[in-house]
C-alpha cells in the first residue's frame, strides 16, 4: 500500500543524493584549479556514484506508485582552504546522508513498511562505506600534512578509483 509520508522522505533523500553530486562536482572543480587531476578523477567518479544513488531511489519511488518531484539544489560551497577542508566537509557530509538514510529506515519500520526497510539495506552499507572512505583519505591527509611529496603520491592512488555501477541498475 501506498505510503505518502515515506514516498515524501524518499522523494527528500533523492534530491539530496543529486545535491550530493552537485556538491562533488565542485570539489572536483577545485581540484582541477590545483592541477590535482587524481583527486578530482576521485570526485569525478564519487559524483557518479551519486547519481547512481539518486537513479536507484527515482526507480524505487516509481515502483511503488510514487511521483518524482525535483527540488531547485543549493548552491555547493565553490572555494576550499585546503585539500584536507575538502575531505572535513566531504566526510561531514556522508554523516548528514547516513543520519538522514536512518531515519526513513527507523520510519520505515515503525509504519511497518518492510519493503522500503529491505530497499533502504543497501543504501545503509553503502554509506558506512562512503564514510570509510571519506576518513581514510581524511587521515592519510592529516599525516602527511599536506606535504607536496605525499600530496602528490595520494594524488597518484585516487587516480586509480575506478567507476562500478551498482548491480541494481546494470541491465536497465
Ligand atoms: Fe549517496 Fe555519498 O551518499
Amino acid at each position: 500500500m501506498k505510503n505518502q509520508k515515506i514516498i515524501d522522505m524518499l522523494n527528500e533523500q533523492l534530491n539530496r543524493e543529486l545535491f550530493s553530486a552537485y556538491f562533488y562536482t565542485a570539489m572536483e572543480a577545485y581540484f582541477e584549479s590545483l592541477n590535482l587531476k587524481g583527486f578530482a578523477h576521485f570526485f569525478m567518479v564519487q559524483t557518479k556514484e551519486e547519481l547512481d544513488h539518486a537513479r536507484i531511489f527515482f526507480n524505487y519511488i516509481n515502483k511503488i506508485g510514487g511521483r518524482v518531484y525535483l527540488k531547485s539544489l543549493n548552491e555547493p560551497k565553490n572555494e576550499y582552504d585546503s585539500p584536507t577542508e575538502v575531505f572535513e566537509l566531504a566526510l561531514k557530509h556522508e554523516q548528514f546522508i547516513t543520519s538522514s538514510i536512518h531515519e526513513i529506515a527507523k520510519m520505515a519500520l515503525e509504519e511497518k513498511d518492510l519493503t522500503t526497510y529491505s530497499f533502504l539495506k543497501w543504501f545503509i552499507d553503502e554509506q558506512a562505506e562512503e564514510e570509510e572512505t571519506m576518513d581514510n583519505i581524511l587521515r592519510k591527509l592529516k599525516f602527511i600534512k599536506e606535504d607536496p611529496s605525499g600530496l602528490l603520491f595520494l594524488d597518484k592512488e585516487l587516480s586509480m578509483r575506478v567507476y562500478v555501477q551498482p548491480a541494481i541498475l546494470q541491465n536497465e
